[in-house]
């Protein structure tokens, strides 16, 4: 399966996909922290079309998550852009999508989500309530319960990274993706039965020629894909 990890810095999804056997990318604007010849450093917005199989998206929340709610009436501009983000990530040519953001204002903004998980339902003892809107995939299910309902995240001391650490994927969530996710699922592209040919002859046009996973880029010494340096040398 060709994988897309969107919005994924730390690689541990991507990792969890790969070491499951598939072909796996994360992208970030930034560097990947783990320096695998498996990240594209640019707008996920870029390379949607690129025929994956599969994308988890972790789109950025510090504009959408009710925890920064005290904050909402200075930001409106960036919460729209941010809903907007969100939405173009929702409508993209792949077949099957999670999108993941804490609780907040997607939820009203665009619908309620399709599950909320936690850390400690997947082997972590902590809470961190985790939003999920699925297309084309079952919700989650948990694969360890275990003690523990500290919310660690919250009790982080401050440092220049802290929102790094706050915001990876724990790696128990991670794995549950990709042996849950991998598998093949039926793809239901609509929500009412099809209408029977002879009352509908409407064709159903045939799917756009999607361009080929980051094959043709050249990889930096890092090993990173930069979609800017693809293209100044193209
Ligand atoms: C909440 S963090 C997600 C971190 C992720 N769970 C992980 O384990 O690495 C959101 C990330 O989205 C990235 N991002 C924001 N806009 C983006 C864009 N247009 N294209 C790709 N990544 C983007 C940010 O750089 C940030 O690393």
């Amino acid at each position: 399966m060709k994988v897309l990890v969107a919005c994924e810095f730390s690689g541990i999804v991507r990792d969890a996909f790969l070491a499951a056997g598939h072909d796996a990318w994360s992208c970030d604007l930034l560097p990947s922290d783990s320096c695998q010849d498996r990240h594209i450093c640019g707008d996920v917005r870029e390379i949607l079309g690129w025929g994956w199989d599969l994308m988890i998206a972790h789109p950025p929340c510090q504009h959408l998550a009710t925890s920064g709610a005290r904050w909402f009436h200075e930001k409106q501009h960036e919460q729209h852009q941010a809903i907007e983000f969100v939405r173009c990530l929702m409508v993209a040519p792949i077949p099957h999508i999670a999108i993941e953001n804490p609780v907040g204002i997607l939820s009203t903004h665009i619908r309620k989500p399709d599950q909320v998980i936690q850390p400690w339902q997947f082997g972590h003892g902590e809470t961190k309530a985790t939003c999920f809107w699925l297309k084309n995939l079952p919700p989650l299910q948990p694969t360890a319960i275990v003690a523990g309902r500290r919310g660690r995240v919250h009790l982080l001391p401050e440092s220049r990274d802290r929102w790094k650490e706050r915001s990876k994927t724990l790696p128990g969530i991670a794995a549950a993706m990709a042996a849950q996710w991998g598998q093949p699922h039926p793809i239901q592209l609509s929500l009412i039965a099809p209408p029977s040919p002879s009352k509908n002859p409407t064709q159903i046009p045939p799917p756009k020629t999607a361009k080929t996973p980051p094959s043709r880029k050249r990889s930096n010494p890092c090993g990173i894909w930069v979609l800017e340096n693809a293209r100044r040398r193209t």
